[in-house]
This record gives C-alpha cells, sequence and structure tokens, in this order.
C-alpha cells in the first residue's frame, strides 16, 4: 500500500465536478409534493442527452409500441413520471462517470443496474414499510455504491488491484478496498456526498450502509433501509454489488422499518418482477 494514498484519494474527491444541476433540481421537486409532470418537463428537455436516453427507453422493445416516440410528453405518459424522473436522475449522476477504462476489473454496467435495481427495490420497501418517503429512499439506494465508481474512474489501477484481491481471498470489496488504499467505498461515498452538499440523512446511508447501528440515531431508517436493499439485491443476484457472500440480516432492521417476514418474501418478488424492465432501462440508457 502507497502510504498517503488515502489523503491522495480524499483530496481528489474535492477536486471532482459539482453536483449536476438537473441532478440538484430533480431532488428539490422531490421536497415539493405539488411538483408536476410539467415541471419535471421542463427541466429535462434542455438536457438532450437525458432526454435521448428516456426516448430510448420509450421506443424499447419493452414497451412494445409501434409508432416512434419521438416527444418528451408522449414518453412521459406511456413510462409514467416516476420512471422519467428515476431515469433522469440517474443518468445525471451515472453520466459524471463514463466508460474509460477498458482494461478495469470493475463492470460498470452491473455495478450500475445494482444501484438502479436498489433504487427501485429501496422505493418499494419503503411504499411497503413505515418509512414514508420513498423517492427519498431511491435516491439513497441508488447511490449507496457510489464511492465504488469515483474509486474505479479516478484510481482505477488501485482498484482492479482490490477487486482481484477480492476474488483471490475470498473477502468482501470492502476489506480489499482496504488493503490496497486504506479507504473504503462508503467512505468514498460519503466525502463526495458532502463535497455534493447532500442532505445528513443521505450521507448517513451512504455511510454507514454496511453497518446501519453505527449510523445517528436520527437517520436509522433510511440508513437500515438502504442496508436491507443492498443486501436483497445481492440475493437477488440483480446486477453486481461487490459480494457474493452471505449475511445475516441484523435483526433490528426488521424493528427499525417495522417489517415482517412476510414483507420480505413480497419485497423480493418485487424485484424480481422488475427484473426485465431494468435489464431493458440498463440497455436504453447505455452510457
Ligand atoms: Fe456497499
Ligand atoms: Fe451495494
Amino acid at each position: 500500500m502507497q502510504p498517503d494514498i488515502r489523503q491522495e484519494i480524499i483530496k481528489s474527491i474535492k477536486k471532482l465536478p459539482t453536483l449536476p444541476i438537473i441532478f440538484e433540481k430533480i431532488l428539490e421537486t422531490v421536497d415539493d409534493p405539488r411538483s408536476s409532470a410539467n415541471e419535471l418537463q421542463e427541466i429535462i428537455k434542455n438536457d438532450q442527452s437525458i432526454t435521448a436516453k428516456i426516448l430510448n427507453m420509450a421506443n424499447s422493445a419493452y414497451y412494445g409500441y409501434s409508432k416512434r416516440v419521438s416527444s418528451l410528453s408522449r414518453a412521459v405518459v406511456i413510462l409514467g413520471f416516476d420512471m422519467v424522473k428515476n431515469i433522469a436522475l440517474s443518468v445525471s449522476v451515472f453520466s459524471m462517470f463514463p466508460y474509460k477504462n477498458e482494461k478495469s476489473y470493475f463492470n460498470k454496467e452491473q455495478f450500475w443496474l445494482h444501484a438502479i435495481a436498489c433504487g427501485y427495490l429501496g422505493k418499494m420497501i419503503a411504499e411497503r414499510t413505515n418509512y414514508y418517503e420513498p423517492d427519498k429512499a431511491f435516491i439513497a439506494c441508488l447511490l449507496h455504491d457510489i464511492g465504488k465508481v469515483v474509486l474505479d474512474s479516478y484510481f482505477e489501477d488501485d482498484y482492479s488491484k482490490a477487486i482481484q484481491i477480492k476474488a483471490k481471498e475470498n473477502i468482501s470489496i470492502r476489506e480489499a478496498e482496504e488493503k490496497v488504499i486504506d479507504l473504503n467505498h462508503t467512505e468514498v461515498g460519503y466525502f463526495l456526498g458532502e463535497k455534493w452538499d447532500f442532505p445528513d440523512e443521505l450521507l448517513s446511508a451512504i455511510r454507514y450502509h454496511h453497518f446501519p447501528a453505527e449510523a445517528p440515531q436520527q437517520y436509522s431508517s433510511l440508513t437500515y433501509l438502504t442496508y436491507l436493499t443492498n443486501i436483497v439485491c445481492q440475493e437477488e443476484r440483480i446486477g453486481e454489488g461487490g459480494s457474493v457472500l452471505p449475511v445475516q440480516i441484523e435483526p433490528q432492521t426488521f424493528a427499525v422499518l417495522k417489517l415482517k417476514d412476510s414483507h420480505l418474501e413480497l419485497i423480493r418478488q418485487d424485484i424480481q418482477d422488475l427484473r426485465e424492465k431494468l435489464e431493458t432501462m440498463i440497455q436504453a440508457i447505455h452510457l
């Protein structure tokens, strides 16, 4: 391990670009219950790349329309307000980290599938449990592993090494990251979220998504929800979440989220039912 790599990474996170404006604007609409489909279209229509990806999705075989969908407003009708919002949120963040390292051991496509699947599943868990803000759940779960992409994009050689060590030693990606760069993706995601002025609740979900009991108590709902979502998505094998090692869900999770065992089965079914749609989405928004 290079002695000061931890400091070097923290310093470079501070120099990363700011949060995309479009993400910030959509985040504002999440806090405003009066926000409408029209407002969302106004935000999105100026961004050609996001608009193109939304049209791509509306034109995918999954939706089966024979006539070409060429307007954003028509796409909103076909895909629904939520789907359009989720694509815009995902694409605005994902496009900050384009593919650049062909030799990387990090499978970005599978990673984004994991991220989007977690976003959707988190939202569904929020709707099935007492956690009352599904949109916030979507964002926290979508972004929980964002630190991994930062590491792969800016420290690709070290990160590829960590991925190899993980496979060779059969340890979690978090432990492998710590071995190679003296820092793990939850910390990197946290530093990035701080730079992007994320609310504390979202920072807590990113920072403690593997150890929710360590989260500040006032943020434990969202943190436990993110923790559970990550485990279920990995167990259901949708995308690549970085670990196939079995994890025992902390019993506290059920109490915090007022979740019953029977919910868990429904939640697993929820995400399997969405698999095809999510895979289509990843193809449609290919970055
Ligand atoms: Fe993680
Ligand atoms: Fe994850």
